[in-house]
């Protein structure tokens, strides 16, 4: 059995409110919010790249354990942002971490790439191919991001957020039901092209282009689908999810998921408003203002859910029994 131990979240000190973007681009602070529900984004400083917000996240995320980073396994990393196209970012973090007795990769799957690497992580406990893992979610999609197109720019922010992930022979259910979809046919809908092997960033400017009303329509039917799939294989009731925390690329999204699975807002963890759309850091960092704000209890039900590039997809139930596994470990 698979449970999740620790949680934290790092975002960079700059706070970007859309103001600033009304200063110079044909938008409001009003259509912003209206349209999308952020408020401000946070920002990477210029010496601040994923690797570095990833090691704060997971140093949190460590000490919420109650371990150390040479008691880790494995460290998977999700991002669409790494420092360098190789080696990994998760490479990068296990030195500076100090996890010396960690294998690590990094895993892109884009906005779902958190509940992926999630899926990963179960199925690595399961298998004992390791016992104690950290997950993370970590991007600077400022630097992905075309500053003179409103469709987009708006919309993104960076951050990172972690997860210990251990085995536990104490634990009832912990990581229960994951399922993890993509559609490549829609790989245009949201994409960055340049960058990588196909065309170098000075022939195309390495800027992510998006589909937005496209992406809105399929995000919204995706993770319906994919959160029933889920509740189905586990034999539960949407009135039976504690916490619903959900990827936050637009309140709408959220809002149209919640009221189709009749969840009221107390059950959605929601905080675009102060991240915009961190990309695979959304789900972790949401999760862990979660558990800090005290709205995680020992026992509770939490349904992850994410969409994003590729297209993909997926949803992962778990019950929380982090301190049943600490107290174990006495
Ligand atoms: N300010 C003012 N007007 C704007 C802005 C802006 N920032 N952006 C777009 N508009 C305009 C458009 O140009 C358009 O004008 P037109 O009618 O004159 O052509 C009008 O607003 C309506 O545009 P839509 O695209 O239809 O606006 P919509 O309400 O759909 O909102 C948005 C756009 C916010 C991008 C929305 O479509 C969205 O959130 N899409 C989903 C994004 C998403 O889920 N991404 C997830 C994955 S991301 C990843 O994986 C990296």
């Amino acid at each position: 059995m698979a449970v999740i131990t620790g949680t934290g979240s790092y975002a960079p000190s700059r706070v970007m409110t859309n103001d600033e973007f009304a200063a110079y681009l044909d938008t409001s602070d009003i259509w912003i919010r209206e349209r999308t529900g952020i408020r401000e984004r946070r920002i990477a400083a210029p010496e601040e790249a994923t690797s570095d917000l990833a090691v704060s996240a997971a140093g949190k995320a460590l000490d919420a354990a109650g371990l150390s980073a040479s008691e880790i396994d494995g460290i998977l990393l999700a991002t669409a942002t790494p420092d360098l196209l190789f080696p990994s970012t998760a490479c990068l973090v296990q030195a500076r971490l100090g996890a010396d007795n960690a294998f690590a990769f990094d895993l892109n799957a884009v906005c779902s790439g958190f509940v992926y690497a999630m899926s990963v992580a179960k199925s690595m406990i399961e298998s004992k191919a390791a016992r104690r893992l950290l997950v993370i979610g970590s991007e600077v999609m400022s630097r992905t991001l075309d500053w003179s197109d409103r469709g987009t720019c708006i919309l993104f922010g960076d951050g990172a957020g972690a997860v210990v992930v251990e085995a536990s022979t104490t634990a009832v259910r912990g990581l229960e039901t994951f399922r993890l979809r993509a559609d490549g046919r829609y790989w245009e809908m949201i994409h960055v092209p340049a960058g990588g092997s196909r065309r170098s960033g000075t022939e195309v400017a390495p800027y992510i282009r998006m589909k937005g009303g496209e992406t809105f329509k399929m995000a919204v039917r995706s993770l319906q689908e994919s959160v029933m799939e889920v509740l189905s294989a586990s034999g539960i009731s949407p009135g039976e999810i504690d916490l619903l925390v959900p990827h936050q690329a637009n309140i709408r999204i959220i809002d149209a998921l919640a009221s189709r699975l009749g969840l009221p807002s107390d059950k959605v963890v929601v905080n675009i408003e102060h991240y915009g759309n961190t990309s695979a850091a959304s789900v972790p960092v949401a999760l862990d203002e979660a558990v800090r704000a005290g709205r995680v209890k020992e026992g509770s039900r939490i349904l992850l859910t994410a969409f994003g590039a590729g297209v993909t997809w997926g949803s992962g139930l778990l019950t929380w029994e982090a301190e049943t596994q600490k107290r174990s470990r006495a």
